[in-house]
């Protein structure tokens, strides 16, 4: 049978998957799904996926749920009328030599979920998590974010039939995410307090206010984030990379890949786990803290900075479940700069592939990984870009004007690349293109 499992290995209580809860009752721990999976039929299902891809039916056009498989926590007749589905995932793995070299690495490659329908990964959970609401015959839906959660909550709830309500930290979050929100026909607030402090507080009136809560604590957005894995690995070819680096933030992603990756495992579709690396931004680095100080608990980080506005988190939910999947996969934390992040994010940009801050302290991560030695230059990397580019606009205009700066210092623009005003003339046309051209054709783009 399918339950509900508290994750503290000192309860341990299981509940049935019909109960509408988010922690555990009895002693509030984090709750997995566990699921009582046929291991048998298992190895037939790579071969009913792909095939699947060639299927115009509804769920199989999803990225989600053409992994049906792994999320059975809906039964198949009902999820056909019950799938709140966008055509989330399906998202490419694209390689970069600049980014590799940036890297010291001989390769990597971008697993990037930006493609999806609102720009982030958080659609590949919000299908489910939505789902389950509907399920369930909740009608009010709500979210605490950063952002992205918000943006992508507001277009699957709407598109269900649901009322999305946000709260975001006011004045900390990127322009096309709040823009996102507002179109999508999200009730917005903006509240003065940063993400920790409105999800505490949010955390505790949900049930009261009548509202079902999407954010990552809810596990039925990390059974949707999982299957990103699936996808990857059969993008892979079924080989394991042998390491997986995403960005960290309330650390719901790592939670839902380490998951993911185990139960591949321990279906026999993979054969080891690949190691998974967390980057978090120095100024909201309370994981790596903790993994640094060999710490029992995670210590949050009272006022959390950086640029990098998805993951400005200092009091991380999901941090038990994020410490158990980086012991089970040999994984590690680093901390990044803000100039690291800025540097990346422009080579990123300039590969013609583009991603938001926070998921360019990938790349920065990686490096730095490299440079310690942690990551040898042949081993097989690919990193997780959460969000798309036009995420927010303004970060880019300003590290190409060479007016970024975190906490009052400035931030070099390395990679800036300043808009020409040019006369409506053909000479002065010409004689810009030529002098702004030249150099980058001789040197072969
Ligand atoms: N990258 C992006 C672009 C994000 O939006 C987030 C989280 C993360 C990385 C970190 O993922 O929280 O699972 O560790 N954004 C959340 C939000 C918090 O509200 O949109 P995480």
């Amino acid at each position: 049978m399918h339950v509900f499992r508290c994750i503290r290995e000192s309860c341990g209580a299981a509940y049935p998957l019909a109960e509408n809860i988010h922690t555990c009752p009895r002693c509030g721990g984090l709750l997995d799904v566990e699921y009582a999976f046929d291991r048998e039929a298992a190895a037939q299902w790579p071969a009913l996926w792909s095939g699947r891809r060639a299927s115009l039916r509804k769920l199989d056009s999803s990225g989600v749920w053409r992994f049906r498989e792994l999320i059975p926590f809906i039964s198949e007749p009902e999820s056909a009328e019950l799938v709140a589905t966008l055509g989330e995932g399906n998202t490419p793995l694209l390689d970069s030599a600049a980014a590799a070299g940036f890297a010291g690495l001989d390769a990597i490659r971008f697993k990037h979920q930006g493609f999806n329908p609102t720009g982030s990964f958080k659609d590949n959970g919000m299908t489910c998590g939505v789902t389950r609401a509907r399920a369930l015959g909740m009608r009010l839906v709500g979210c605490v974010s950063t952002g992205n959660t918000s943006a992508s909550m507001a277009a699957y709830a709407s598109y269900a039939g649901l009322v999305p309500v946000v709260f975001i930290p006011h004045g900390e979050i990127a322009l096309g995410k709040l823009a996102q929100a507002l179109e999508y026909g999200a009730v917005t607030f903006q509240v003065e307090a940063n993400f920790d402090q409105i999800l505490r507080l949010i955390f505790r009136m949900a049930e009261s206010l009548g509202l079902y809560l999407l954010n990552s604590v809810n596990p039925f957005r990390l059974e949707g984030q999982k299957t990103i894995m699936a996808e990857l690995l059969e993008q892979c070819g079924w080989r394991e990379p042998d390491w997986i680096v995403l960005p960290g933030g309330n650390l719901g992603n790592v939670s839902a890949f380490g998951k993911g990756l185990r139960e591949l495992r321990d279906l026999g579709l993979i054969r080891r786990l690949p190691r998974l690396a967390v980057i978090q931004a120095e100024g909201a680095a309370p994981l790596c803290r903790m993994m640094e100080s060999a710490a029992a608990e995670l210590r949050p980080v009272e006022r959390p900075q950086t640029l990098a506005t998805a993951i400005k988190i200092g009091a991380p939910v999901s941090w038990p479940k994020a410490v158990r999947e980086l012991r089970a996969s040999g994984g590690v934390c680093v901390a990044v700069s803000e100039q690291e992040i800025a540097d990346a994010k422009a080579v990123i940009g300039r590969a013609g592939i583009g991603c938001e801050p926070a998921s360019a302290a990938t790349l920065a991560g990686a490096r730095k990984l490299r440079a310690a030695g942690v990551v040898g230059p042949d081993q097989d990397v690919v990193a997780i870009l959460t969000g798309h580019l036009l995420k927010d606009p303004d970060y880019i205009l300003r590290y190409h004007a060479g007016e970024l700066e975190c906490g009052g210092r400035p931030l070099e623009s390395r990679l800036a690349n300043r808009p020409r005003i040019v006369a409506a003339e053909a000479a002065a046309l010409e004689a810009a293109l030529r002098e702004a051209t030249g150099d980058r054709l001789t040197a072969g783009g």
